[in-house]
């Protein structure tokens, strides 16, 4: 690739309800670090993506201003960034369209995403769900977007929107979409459930003792970490002893992405002790860093109106920004382009 393009950065998250401990660490923190005043930075909350499985509307309107005030209240800027959800700008969905015509079914029958979500019974899942990944694609696409921040599960998609961009500019024989880069950094990239070491911490396991959600108070934080599952072990002498015990390490991991420290320094702060001392310090902190948080998001939660209001300005800017890409795009596959200028 010769072309280059200016810096952007776009990263989105579903409206699905129960942000966690993982979201925050993963994604959202990271995100209000990335923004930049010379190039907007966009943080969609993508509605569309979330009705690949059932909503019930009431509730997916109420996670969508969830998601949103957690945005801010997680240091997104609405002013400098631009924060709006998918389903206001249309753009979205008629490049997903397009791209669903360059992606190979092939390519989409290798996301591990799909296999998980939809589980034993395939064919009853949503023909949405298994094209999730071009939607997806249009979404970073429809910006000329170039840096996606996500967290670990997500970097497979992004490669297939890399994938798809360089089909579509190879098909068309122009260089128009750049190709975007997954940035996934931090000791969290992949916080664990606290009950079992091997799976992700999720908002969808059955188990709320399994993650810490943005909205759980003190006391709710405090007593999952204490419960939360180790082995009888003290802390050993350096992180590289922690492989084979996962619950142990995924704590260690948690408590140093909170304290902005290295896995290596906190084990060894912390050896030879045991994991009936470490829990209490790692729910200080981890209370002390969520409390505010929580508080804004409940601030912000108490007027509806003026979330909507910021989403409704987010998505005037995002369109402003997609709306030329996609005019170019039409053109580029041989649509005729004659309605008189809106
Ligand atoms: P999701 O909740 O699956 O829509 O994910 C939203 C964002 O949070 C994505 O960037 C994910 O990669 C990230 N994320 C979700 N769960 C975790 C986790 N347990 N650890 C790290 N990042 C996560
Ligand atoms: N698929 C992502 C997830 O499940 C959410 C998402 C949709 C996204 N569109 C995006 C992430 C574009 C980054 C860029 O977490």
């Amino acid at each position: 690739m010769s072309k280059t393009f200016p810096r952007r950065v776009f990263s989105g998250i579903q409206p699905s309800g129960n942000l966690t401990l993982g979201n925050y660490l993963g994604a959202l923190r990271r995100f209000g670090e990335m923004q930049d005043a010379e190039n907007e930075a966009l943080f969609c909350v993508v509605d569309m993506h979330a009705i690949t499985v059932w909503q019930d509307p009431a509730k997916l309107r109420s996670a969508i201003r969830e998601l949103t005030a957690a945005f801010i209240a997680c240091g997104i800027d609405p002013q400098r960034s631009i924060l709006f959800n998918q389903s206001q700008v249309p753009a979205h969905a008629e490049l997903g369209w397009i791209l669903s015509c360059i992606a190979r079914i092939g390519w989409l029958n290798r996301m591990t995403q799909f296999k998980d979500k939809a589980g034993k019974d395939r064919e009853a899942a949503s023909v949405g769900l298994y094209s999730y990944p071009t939607l997806m694609a249009a979404d970073i696409l429809a910006y000329h977007a170039t840096h996606v921040p996500v967290g670990d599960d997500q970097k497979q998609h992004v490669e297939l929107t890399r994938d798809i961009a360089a089909k579509f500019n190879h098909d068309y024989g122009i260089e128009f979409f750049p190709l975007p880069e997954p940035v996934i950094e931090g000791a969290a990239t992949r916080v664990m459930s606290l009950r079992d070491g091997t799976k992700k911490m999720s908002k969808s396991d059955p188990s709320d003792m399994s993650r810490i959600n943005l909205r759980d108070d003190a006391d709710a934080i405090a007593q999952k970490i204490r419960k939360a599952r180790t082995d009888p072990d003290p802390l050993p002498e350096r992180y590289a002893d922690l492989e084979s015990r996962p619950e142990a390490r995924n704590l260690v991991n948690i408590y140093a992405a909170l304290a902005d420290e290295e896995p290596d320094a906190v084990v060894a702060s912390f050896a030879g002790r045991p994991f009936s001392e470490f829990k209490p310090a790692l729910a200080e902190l981890a209370v002390s860093h969520l409390a505010p948080i929580t508080a804004r998001i409940e601030e912000l939660l108490a007027d509806p109106a003026g979330i909507d209001r910021i989403l409704g300005e987010g998505a005037d800017r995002a369109a402003a920004i997609a709306e030329p890409i996609l005019d170019r795009t039409r053109e580029i596959v041989g649509f005729v382009n004659s309605r008189p200028a809106r």
